[in-house]
């Protein structure tokens, strides 16, 4: 586990970076090209920890897939050619390849064992494991199917009508890849509209989906064919720096090639909200992606109020949005966010405890925070808990800080952003 002592006390941020491809977007086009008959080719892929862990779990099912750098290679006969892993897979920290991969193997008959590491296994299953036991997928694990370790055996899987308690995207994704699959017709609603990236990329590989409100269906017995994607910069990465840029005297970043999906670009709405100088622009579409350039400035922020349906859409930037408010005019007050309970690490726990060792005034509450603004940031010796965001928002907060501030677990950073420090060092002027 390794310590990084922070860079502290930074006068200005200038200049222009491009953010690593899109978590979401990288996972989802190795894994749907995994499953397609032909080949795949993946430009602009995010070569961190979590997305190694899918491409090592698929080669262990016989796929072929050549990996270098960003550029990424995925050579299958389709679904019917995934073979039964004679290891177990192991997923490493990611919920997503973990609940995607479950979905398809919900249709596989065949025998496999996923694990992953203590964040992982302390992380919610049931959400996935239920409504796939119920479509006839044979599925075990700790806790009764609830936690890894867990087993499954699937095959002969049929369409079901999943109403979903939680806004999830790995949960409907995870349905609709078992339902591509399965005899009839498989549709989720959800209480409110997640990521859609799902639905956007498996259209580019040939496959029909339907969406009425805030259901999505698909048909059973569909097959899926090679393509090329091209991934966008991540907005969930891009958001350290809009942040960063905002708060750190005498700023101007540029961050070129952005993924804007509405469903994931909530942190934009709130900048914005929060009187942010942010200009988008350059305005393009990737593979049915909406792409942007984004710059920011920095800011004279007032205090907001973040709740609803913005929750889905910015559930990921939580704790950097939780430092943008520590130096905002007033009060922040983040609500119906409980899902930052079971990310990689309880992030309202995690973004409270740690932001007050650097002198924030932030409430935790059964549902979110509450941030009051305008406090000085000074040094502390800071943790990750093995949770990337976290990593990374407390290596943001200590730009602001005077004094020395070290960083435990910084390892973690490496899951969806492993260049972050070299960005960060390049900006710092
Ligand atoms: C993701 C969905 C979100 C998000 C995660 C990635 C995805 O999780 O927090 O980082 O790629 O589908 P939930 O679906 O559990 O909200």
């Amino acid at each position: 586990m390794a310590t990084k002592e922070l860079l502290t006390d930074v006068q200005s941020l200038q200049g222009t970076i491009k953010v690593p491809g899109d978590k979401s977007i990288s996972h989802r086009a190795v894994m749907f090209g995994a499953i397609a008959q032909g080949k795949t080719t993946i430009e602009g892929f995010l070569p961190g920890e979590d997305c190694l862990s899918t491409i090592s779990c698929f080669r262990k099912m016989g796929v072929e897939i050549h990996q270098d750098g960003n550029y990424v290679e995925v050579i299958s006969g389709g679904i019917d050619n995934l073979i039964e892993p004679r290891e177990v897979l192991d997923v490493g920290n990611s919920g997503t390849t973990i609940r995607l991969l479950l979905g398809i193997l919900a249709s596989r008959p065949f025998h496999a064992v996923l694990v992953g590491d203590d964040s992982i296994a302390k992380r919610p299953m049931g959400r996935v494991t239920k409504p796939l036991s119920e479509m006839g997928a044979r599925i075990d694990g700790r806790g009764n199917g609830m936690f890894t370790p867990i087993s499954i055996r699937g095959g002969n899987t049929v369409g079901i009508h999943y109403h979903s308690p939680v806004a999830s995207a790995q949960v409907k994704s995870s349905i609709l890849l078992a339902g591509l699959f399965s005899k009839g017709i498989t549709t989720v609603t959800e209480p409110a509209l997640s990521r859609d990236h799902t639905e956007r990329m498996l259209g580019a590989f040939g496959a029909k989906v339907h969406r009425d409100g805030l259901s999505v269906s698909v048909e059973g017995g569909q097959s899926l064919a090679g393509t090329h994607i091209q991934v966008p910069g991540d907005i969930s990465s891009a958001a350290f720096f809009l942040v960063a840029g905002a708060i750190v005297p005498n700023s101007r970043i540029t961050l070129e090639n952005v993924g804007i999906n509405p469903t994931r670009a909530g942190i934009l709405t709130v900048l914005e909200n929060m009187g942010a100088e942010l200009t988008v622009s350059n305005q393009r579409e990737l593979n049915g992606e909406p792409v942007a350039d984004l710059t920011i400035s920095t800011s004279s922020l007032k205090g907001t109020e973040i709740y609803g349906d913005l929750i889905p859409t910015l559930i990921d930037e939580i704790p950097i949005i939780a430092l943008l408010a520590t130096q905002a005019e007033g009060k922040t007050v983040i609500r119906n966010a409980e899902e930052l309970k079971v990310k990689e690490t309880n992030r309202i726990d995690t973004v409270v405890t740690e932001l007050r060792k650097m002198g924030a005034e932030i409430e935790p509450t059964n549902d979110g925070m509450i941030i009051y603004g305008k406090k000085p940031l000074h040094g502390a010796t800071v943790n990750s808990y093995g949770d990337h965001r976290i990593g990374m928002m407390l290596a943001i907060a200590a730009l602001l800080s005077k004094t020395e501030t070290v960083l435990e677990r910084s390892e973690a950073i490496a899951v969806s952003y492993p260049n972050f420090f070299d960005h960060l060092q390049l900006l710092c002027k």
